[in-house]
C-alpha cells in the first residue's frame, strides 16, 4: 500500500491512480504519470525512469491538487494547462476550447490546397489552427479570429509561447475584412445543435465555453454565416476549409453551394466520420 505521505514519485504515483481511477478516470495510471510530468516540466519517460527519486513536500501538495482537480472531472489539458496539436504545444484553460486531433487533419488538408498568401482562421479559440499555419505553411499572413476576449487572450499567449507570427483580431466572423483580400478561410465553427449540447458529456459541457460549441436550433447557425460571409472575403480561386458535424455534411455542402462556393467536397476525419468541408471560390475562367 502507498504511505500516508509518499516519499518516493512511485509511492505519489500508486496513490493518485487508485484516486484516479475511483473517480472513473478511463485511463488513470498513464494521467497520474503525464500529470507529474506535466508538473516538472519533463517527460513521462522521465518520470518513470526516476521512480526511486525523492519528491519535495511541495510537490507533494501540488501534485495532489492537480490531481484531485482531474478527479473531480475536470479535463486532463485544463488541470495539466498544455495541449498538443500537430507539431505544437500549447497553452488550455477554461476560456478556449480544448484542440482536438480531428480538427489537425483540417489543417492538412488547407495546407495541400493553399500554403502561401493571406489566411484566416474563424473562430481561432486557443490559436491552434492558425498557429499550426504559421508554422507549417509559407503564408505571407495568418490572422485569427474570435469574438470571445478570453479565448484571443489564450491565443495571445500561445503566441508568445510559440515564437510564431500571428495577427490576433477580436471579430464577428470575417466582419473585419475587406471584399476578396483573402486567399483562404479555414475554420472549426460551433456547430452543435442546442438539443445535442444539453444531451453533451459532463465532462464538456460543465468545462469548455458553450460559445465554442453551441450554433443555434439545428447546429448550423455559424456555418450558414460564415459561408456567406466567407464567400465576400475570399478572392477568386480561393479556398475555404471547414470542420463540420458528420450529421451535417450533406447540409454544409448545399449551403456552400447556395452560398456561390463550387466544388465543395466532404472528407473524413481520422475515425473515418464525415468532418471536413472544402470548397473553392471560382477562378472566374
Ligand atoms: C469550436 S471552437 C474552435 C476553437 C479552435 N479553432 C479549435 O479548433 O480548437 C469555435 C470558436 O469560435 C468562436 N466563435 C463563435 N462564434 C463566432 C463568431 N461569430 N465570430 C468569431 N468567432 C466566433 C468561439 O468563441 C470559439 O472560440
Amino acid at each position: 500500500m502507498p504511505s500516508e505521505f509518499p516519499a518516493t514519485p512511485r509511492e505519489l504515483l500508486a496513490r493518485a491512480t487508485i484516486r484516479l481511477r475511483q473517480a472513473g478516470v478511463q485511463d488513470p495510471r498513464r494521467e497520474a504519470v503525464r500529470i507529474l510530468a506535466d508538473l516538472r516540466g519533463t517527460s513521462p519517460g522521465a518520470v518513470l525512469s526516476g521512480q526511486e527519486q525523492s519528491v519535495e513536500p511541495a510537490e507533494v501538495v501540488a501534485y495532489d491538487r492537480l490531481i484531485a482537480r482531474r478527479a473531480a472531472g475536470e479535463p486532463l489539458a485544463y488541470v495539466t494547462g498544455l495541449a498538443g496539436f500537430r507539431q505544437l504545444t500549447l497553452h488550455a484553460d477554461r476560456r478556449a476550447l480544448i484542440p482536438r486531433p480531428e480538427t489537425e487533419g483540417l489543417v492538412a488538408l488547407l495546407l495541400e490546397r493553399c500554403s502561401g498568401g493571406v489566411v484566416a482562421d474563424i473562430g481561432t479559440g486557443s490559436g491552434c489552427i492558425a498557429l499550426s499555419l504559421a508554422e507549417e505553411g509559407r503564408f505571407q499572413s495568418v490572422v485569427g479570429v474570435d469574438q470571445s476576449a478570453g479565448a484571443l487572450a489564450l491565443a495571445r499567449e500561445n503566441a508568445a509561447l510559440t515564437g510564431l507570427r500571428v495577427d490576433l483580431v477580436r471579430g464577428d466572423l470575417t466582419s473585419a475584412f475587406a471584399g476578396e483580400c483573402l486567399d483562404a478561410v479555414i475554420s472549426n465553427p460551433p456547430y452543435l445543435a442546442q438539443a445535442e449540447y444539453d444531451s453533451l458529456d459532463s465532462s464538456v459541457r460543465d468545462w469548455e465555453p458553450a460559445s465554442a460549441l453551441v450554433s443555434g436550433d439545428d447546429g448550423l447557425r455559424a456555418t450558414r454565416l460564415l459561408l456567406a460571409d466567407a464567400f465576400r472575403a475570399v478572392r477568386a480561386g480561393g479556398w475555404i476549409g471547414l470542420e463540420v458535424d458528420s450529421n451535417r455534411a450533406g447540409e454544409s455542402v448545399r449551403l456552400a453551394l447556395a452560398s456561390g462556393w463550387e466544388a465543395a467536397e466532404i472528407l473524413d476525419d481520422l475515425y473515418g466520420r464525415e468532418r471536413y468541408m472544402l470548397a473553392r471560390r471560382s477562378n472566374g475562367l
